[in-house]
C-alpha cells in the first residue's frame, strides 16, 4: 500500500483539467507578478472568510514577519506566544530583535493556555501570537480579552488553520491580524510557497500592504522599512481553483479524523480532544502516546506508513534560541512532554478507509505487543 502523509499528488489528478486551465492562462498573459489572479484571490479569501482585507505574500512565515512590522515591533519589545509550534512563529519575533516570551500549552489541544498569559506580560510586551495547532483554534475570547486589557496587539498564526471555526466564526477575522501559509501540504496548499495577512483595519491593511512592497505605495516612494514579499499569479491561479474545495477537504480530513479516534482507542493512546469552541480541521491527525512513541515511530516506519513528529523540540530548548531567551528545560512542562509524545498519522481528505484501517491496524498490533 502506497500511503502518503499528505496526497498532494492524488489531489492534483482529482483537478487536473481544472489546474492546469488556470495555469495556462496565467502562463499565456506573461503576467506573472502581480497579474490579475492575485487581486482575485485575494477578493475570493475575503468573501470566504468575510473579512476586510486580504494581503498576499510569499509564504506563512512572511505574513507573520509582515504582521509584525506592521505593528512596529522592533529591538527590546517582548511577543508572547506559544513554545509547541513551528520555528517561524517564534523565528520572525526574534529577527525583528524582539524576544519571544512563552506560555506553557493546554494538555489537551496543544494551543496556548489563556489563563497564563497575563503572568507574562511586561511593561515590553507587545502583541500576542496564539497559533491553531494542528487546524484547532486556539481559545481566543480569553486571550482577545487579556490583550485588550493590556493594550497589546493578537496576531493569530493560522498557518494550519484556514477553514477553522471559533464559536462558529472563521478564525482570521477576530483579531487585529491573521497570518495564513500556502505551502503545498497546509488544508488549502499551493504548487509552492504562498502566504496572506488578514485583517478588518484598513490602515493596517494598507500598511502591511506597503511593507510587503518595499515599504511603497507608488513606484519609488518608499515610507516604510519594508521587504518584497509576493504571491506569484501562477499560484493565485491556482489557490483559486482549490479554495472552491476546501470546505468539503476540511470536512472530510474531519471525518477522517472521527473515524481514527473511533478505532484508536486502547490503553497507552490519547486520540485528539475536540474543544467546544472549535470545530477542529485537522490540518494534523496528533495522537499522544504515553510510554514508547519512539517505538511505535520505527515500527510505522517499518510498516512503510508515514507519520511525523510535530514538534521533536519545543522552540525554548531549540539551540538557536535557548542562548538568547534563557529558558531552560522545565519551563515549559507540557509543551515538553507532549514533545515526547505526540505523533501525527497521514491526514489528507483523500485518504481511504482501507488505508486507515491498514495504519489502525499497525498502531493496534503494536500496543498489543
Ligand atoms: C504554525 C506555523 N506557523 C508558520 C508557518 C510558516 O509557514 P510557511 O511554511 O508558509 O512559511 C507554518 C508552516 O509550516 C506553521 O505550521
Amino acid at each position: 500500500m502506497n500511503i502518503q502523509m499528505v496526497d498532494v499528488k492524488r489531489q492534483y489528478q482529482r483537478y487536473k483539467t481544472e489546474i492546469d486551465a488556470a495555469v495556462m492562462e496565467v502562463m499565456a498573459s506573461g503576467q506573472f507578478i502581480n497579474g490579475p489572479a492575485v487581486h482575485k484571490f485575494s477578493e475570493d479569501i475575503q468573501n470566504y472568510l468575510g473579512v476586510k482585507a486580504a494581503i498576499p505574500c510569499a509564504s506563512g512565515t512572511d505574513a507573520l514577519q509582515l504582521a509584525l512590522m506592521a505593528m512596529d515591533i522592533v529591538p527590546g519589545d517582548e511577543v508572547i506566544t506559544t513554545p509547541f509550534t513551528f520555528v517561524a512563529t517564534a523565528e520572525t519575533i526574534a529577527i525583528l530583535g524582539a524576544k519571544p516570551v512563552y506560555v506553557d500549552i493546554d494538555d489537551k489541544t496543544f494551543n496556548i493556555r489563556p489563563d497564563l498569559i497575563k503572568e507574562a506580560i511586561t511593561s515590553r510586551t507587545k502583541a500576542i501570537i496564539p497559533v491553531h495547532l494542528y487546524g484547532q483554534s486556539a481559545d481566543l475570547d480569553p486571550i482577545i480579552e487579556v490583550a485588550c486589557d493590556n493594550n497589546l496587539a493578537v496576531i493569530e498564526d493560522a498557518a494550519q488553520a484556514l477553514g477553522e471555526k471559533y464559536k462558529g466564526k472563521p478564525v482570521c477575522t477576530m483579531s487585529l491580524l491573521s497570518c495564513i501559509s500556502f505551502f503545498p501540504s497546509k488544508n488549502l496548499g499551493a504548487f509552492g510557497d504562498g502566504g496572506m495577512v488578514t485583517t478588518n483595519n484598513e490602515n493596517l491593511a494598507e500598511k502591511v500592504r506597503q511593507i510587503a512592497n518595499h515599504g511603497s505605495s507608488e513606484r519609488y516612494y518608499h515610507n516604510f522599512l519594508g521587504v518584497n514579499s509576493r504571491l506569484d499569479t501562477i499560484q493565485a491561479a491556482i489557490l483559486r481553483v482549490k479554495l472552491k474545495h476546501l470546505d468539503e477537504w476540511n470536512q472530510a480530513r474531519h471525518e477522517n479524523a472521527i473515524y481514527y479516534s473511533e478505532n484508536l482507542q486502547m490503553p497507552g493512546i490519547i486520540t485528539p480532544f475536540i474543544a467546544d469552541f472549535a470545530n477542529h480541521i485537522f490540518h494534523q491527525y496528533t495522537i499522544q502516546v504515553e510510554s514508547n512513541r519512539n517505538e511505535l515511530q520505527k515500527y510505522l516506519n517499518g510498516k512503510k506508513i508515514p507519520n511525523a513528529i510535530y514538534y521533536p523540540i519545543p522552540l525554548h530548548l531549540q539551540k538557536a534560541y535557548r542562548e538568547v531567551s534563557g529558558y531552560r528545560e522545565g519551563d515549559f512542562p507540557v509543551s515538553e512532554k507532549m514533545a515526547e509524545r505526540v505523533i501525527s498519522l497521514p491526514m489528507h481528505p483523500d485518504l481511504t478507509r482501507e488505508e486507515q484501517d491498514y495504519i489502525i491496524e499497525a498502531v493496534r498490533e503494536f500496543m498489543q505487543q
